[in-house]
């Protein structure tokens, strides 16, 4: 199971962190991966400059909301097995 986490405090929400999120959900629901892929909510990273933070099986990534796709193809796609 691979764990995205995104960050969804007060920073990264400004930055669109829902967007992000309802992105990640998207990409999950459309390629059939909900049962190897677990998306949920942080609170603050300490990373705020970066958001919208996310981390992938604690590896750190900063994702812009309109990069959640191709984020999602180069990082995500490559581990789901
Ligand atoms: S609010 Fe996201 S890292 Fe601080």
């Amino acid at each position: 199971m691979i764990k995205i986490k995104v960050c969804i405090g007060s920073a990264c929400h400004v930055k669109g962190s829902r967007r992000v999120v309802e992105g990640l959900q998207y990409q999950i629901a459309e390629r059939k991966l909900k049962d190897k892929i677990n998306l949920g909510g942080v609170f603050c990273m300490g990373r705020c400059e970066e958001g919208v933070c996310v981390t992938v099986d604690d590896k750190f990534y900063s994702v812009a909301p309109d990069k959640v796709k191709e984020f999602f193809e180069t990082e995500v796609l490559p581990l789901v097995k």
